[in-house]
């Protein structure tokens, strides 16, 4: 599974990106205004960060609007993919970015009728979004495991990747991967706390006492080889 950053903070991008387990980046509109910076600058230092896919979202709202956002923000570098809602507005924008040669990331993705729409309008990414269907008593991991369900039965058309977004806990990640989602996009709050559990560092904290009073330490019996 591929992990992307739900975010548009360069500190926490270019911190947790030193890991080298991100592959990518999703920002959208509010998570700019969160940074409080102009978005292409913030758009091309992200960019230039991490190598990945960096989705930036256009706020037009009808087609020809969106293909010229999608146009300026594909500009900023050969690393955008430019988000564009799923209305019938988004996916014929869709459609004119990707004849671009852009990578386009259909969001707001909310039904698998939806999905199914994306995946013929050639998105690179869909983003169903499954913490906000949570939210309001629906099942966001039944929408993805939906989505694979009807992708799996068209291997040779559709190369649309499953981008599971709105993540908010670390067991949506895990049943998302259980599920084959292409990718989860992850606040860094989750992404750090996929990392954690208790007997790890029960157990390193054990390992270390014990390794303390041997007095060794291991570059200098190295160094000493
Ligand atoms: C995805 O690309 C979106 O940026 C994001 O996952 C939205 O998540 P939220 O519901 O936490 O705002």
């Amino acid at each position: 599974m591929k992990f992307f950053i739900d975010t548009a903070d360069i500190g926490e991008i270019r911190d947790l990106g030193k890991s080298g387990l991100l592959d990518g980046v999703t920002t959208n509109p509010s998570l700019i205004a969160k940074t409080g910076r102009p978005l292409f600058d913030a758009l091309a230092e992200i960019c230039a960060a991490l190598p990945g896919p960096v989705s930036a979202e256009v706020t037009a709202t009808e087609a020809e609007g969106m293909v010229a956002e999608g146009r300026a923000l594909a500009a900023i570098a050969a690393n955008i993919a430019v988000k564009v809602p799923l209305t019938w507005d988004g996916l014929e924008a869709c459609r004119r970015l990707r004849a671009d040669g852009t990578m386009v990331n259909v969001t707001l993705c909310f039904s698998s009728a939806q999905a199914l729409l994306a995946a013929k309008a050639g998105a690179s990414f869909v983003s169903p979004f499954i913490g906000r269907l949570d939210d309001i008593g629906q099942d966001g991991l039944g929408l993805i495991r939906d989505i694979r369900a009807i992708y799996r039965q068209y291997p040779d058309s559709i190369a649309t990747q499953v981008l599971v977004a709105s993540v908010r806990g670390p067991l949506q990640v895990v049943e998302s991967a259980k599920l084959g989602a292409d990718i989860a996009t992850v606040p860094p709050k989750v992404l750090r706390q996929l990392v954690q559990h208790p007997l790890t560092d029960k157990g390193l904290a054990a390992f270390l006492d014990d390794w303390a009073r041997t007095g060794q330490t291991i570059l200098k019996q190295a160094a000493a080889e």
